[in-house]
Formats: C-alpha cells, structure tokens, sequence
C-alpha cells in the first residue's frame, strides 16, 4: 500500500458526516459577504484578519468568536446560503449524507425566529437531497451554557416542526455544565420520538459520558475523548456499539490534544470502538471532513482497512433506515474492492 493509495482510497470513500456545527462552516468571506448584505458590523477589516483571530488555547475561547459570527445570519436566505455553502463543499469530498446540528437559541437570543433559521437551512439539505444526492437528518442543539428552562422552551418552539426536526444534541460550554442538567429535557426529547445525541469527553471528565448514557441515554456521543480514560466506560460503549463522532482538527485547534498524532481515532478503532471521523465545525478549525481524513490517516498511518471502517462506521452510526446503510456499505466495499 502506497499513501498515494490511501489517500485516494479516501477521497473516493463515500461518506457520511455526523457531527458539523451548520453555524460553524461559516467562512470568513461569506461572514464578510453577509455582514455586507445586512448591514451588520463586525470587528473586524478583512478576511485575513478574521482568520487570524482563529487562534484558540480552549472550547470558550472558540465559542465566544463562533457566537459573534453568528451575528451575521438573519434571513432565511442567509442560512440557506450558509448551508447550500456547506453542502457543496461536503459533496467535493464524497459526502452523501449529513445529519448537522444547528443552534436555535444562538439566534432566537439575538432576535432571529426559530423559524427564520430552521426554513432557511431546510431549504438548503431539501435542495441538496434532489441536486447533489446528500441525504441530511436535521438535529437540534441545546446549548448547556443556558438554563434547562431555557431549553425547555427550545423544545416548546419545536413542536410545531417535529417532523422536520429529526433529533436534539447538547453543545457549548461543556466545563460545568454537566448532562444531568439537561436529563429532564431529554426525557421528554425521547417522549416525542426524537433521537438524542449529546457532546461529552471532549473537556469534560468520563463521569460527564457516564451521565450521557445513564442520564440522557444518548444513542451517540459526540466526540468523547475522554472516554478513554476510564476502562470500564470503553467496556460498555464497546458492548453497546455506541458511535463516536471524533473530530480530529477541531481537537487539535481547540488544544483537547496537542499534536494531531494525539487523536484518538486509532486507538478507539483498536479498542472495538465505533470511531467516526468529522469537521465540527471547518470553517473555524481549518478542514472539511475530507481534510480529518487525511490528517489522522498519515498522523496515526491508518491502513486502508481502517480508513475503510470510519467510512463504514459513519453510516451504521448514522439514523439512516438499515436498508440505506447497507446500500452505503456495498457502495463502500465496491470503492474499496477496486
Ligand atoms: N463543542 C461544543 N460546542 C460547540 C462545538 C464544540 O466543538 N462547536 C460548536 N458548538
Ligand atoms: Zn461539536
């Protein structure tokens, strides 16, 4: 095997992405283009200077430029164009299908209807289905920085759309706000028959991925790093065949590791874990999913079975019906047979 062949082993892969933050793959010139189109000021004079502001020791440091960013979506064309942005950019790297998070209440505090948001970027996964063959679930997130009350009346705001609304995840400040806040939200998530995912391990101790299983009984965890931590936590998320959605650069920008060799992706692959690979959010951390591909694949020099299996892995732990997984997976083995 040759990393020529590996690497386009990885571009061809058909793929599915299971963790990006639609808010997060705001780039800076569409950032300008918006802000431009709306009149809204931001702080700062070019795109050049809007990258280099990228530069984060921590989650909160990313989270309080990620939320000023935000300031530029208002109508739903915006968010239709933030999306369809997204889309096309995932199809380049052989994404067929996407379940995205968006952040109600990082636009209903500023204003902007939930409805203005959840149309706008509906419009965009529903024109990408018919155009460009992406798939999408829709999921959204509470942000745990907020009080469950105010989680509660995100629920509220969603109940006219549950049709449209495919699950809810937990997303923000995670150091502090532990899922035990949010068990009761949960609870009543799951009553109406949406799935449940939720960030954990990626600050957080392992006690935070316990309260995610045992508290909100998610059916993934999102990132979960430190899960690893704690054998008997690995045990159980093996024996349940919970999918993790890693995000290999976001880690990295974001300093949960150091260097990008420190991913965990491979030792959670060697542990009988389900390992996903995903941007979270590109525009900020510098990679599409194909680019958390590459990086880990020639990082932890991944064999083309391995490579092959995150592929895999992000259909089998999408919500995607058995039957379109396994049309997936034959497309997948067909790529990697030739
Ligand atoms: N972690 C927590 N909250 C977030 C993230 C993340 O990586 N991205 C957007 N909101
Ligand atoms: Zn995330």
């Amino acid at each position: 095997m040759t990393n020529l062949h590996r690497a386009q082993l990885i571009d061809r892969l058909p793929k599915a992405e299971l963790h990006l933050h639609i808010e997060g793959s705001l780039e800076p010139e569409l950032l300008f283009a918006l802000a431009e189109r709306n009149g809204v000021k931001i702080p700062f004079g070019s795109v050049e200077a809007v990258r280099a502001a990228y530069d984060f020791s921590n989650l909160q440091d990313f989270l309080d430029i990620y939320y000023q960013g935000m300031s530029v979506l208002l109508t739903e064309q915006d968010f239709f164009d933030l999306t369809w942005a997204y889309l096309e950019r995932a199809r380049a790297d052989n994404v067929r299908h996407v379940e995205i998070f968006f952040d109600p209440q990082g636009h209903t505090e500023r204003g902007v209807a939930f409805e203005t948001a959840l149309n706008g970027i509906e419009g965009a996964l529903k024109a990408g289905e018919a155009e460009l063959g992406i798939s999408y679930r829709l999921i959204m997130c509470f942000l745990r920085h907020l009080s469950e009350e105010d989680a509660f009346a995100t629920l509220e705001q969603a109940l006219p759309h549950l049709e449209r609304i495919h699950g809810v995840g937990l997303d923000s400040s995670e150091l502090g706000h532990p899922p035990a806040k949010f068990a009761r939200v949960f609870a009543r998530a799951r009553e109406l028959g949406l799935h449940v995912t939720a960030h954990a391990g990626e600050e957080g101790p392992p006690d935070y991925v316990h309260e995610a299983l045992d508290l909100l009984e998610v059916e993934r965890i999102d990132h979960g790093n430190r899960a690893l931590e704690d054998a008997a936590l690995v045990q159980r998320i093996a024996e349940e065949g919970l999918t993790l959605t890693v995000c290999p650069l976001s880690n990295l920008k974001l300093c949960v590791i150091k260097d990008i060799a420190e991913s965990p992706v491979k030792r959670m692959l060697d542990l009988g874990l389900k390992a996903t690979v995903n941007s979270d959010d590109p525009a900020y951390f510098g990679g599409y999913i194909g680019a958390n591909f590459h990086a880990v694949a020639e990082a932890l020099d991944l064999s083309e079975a391995e490579v092959v299996r995150l592929a895999e892995n992000s259909f089998t732990g999408s919500f995607l019906p058995m039957a379109d997984q396994i049309a997936h997976l034959a497309e997948i083995a067909e790529v990697a047979g030739g």
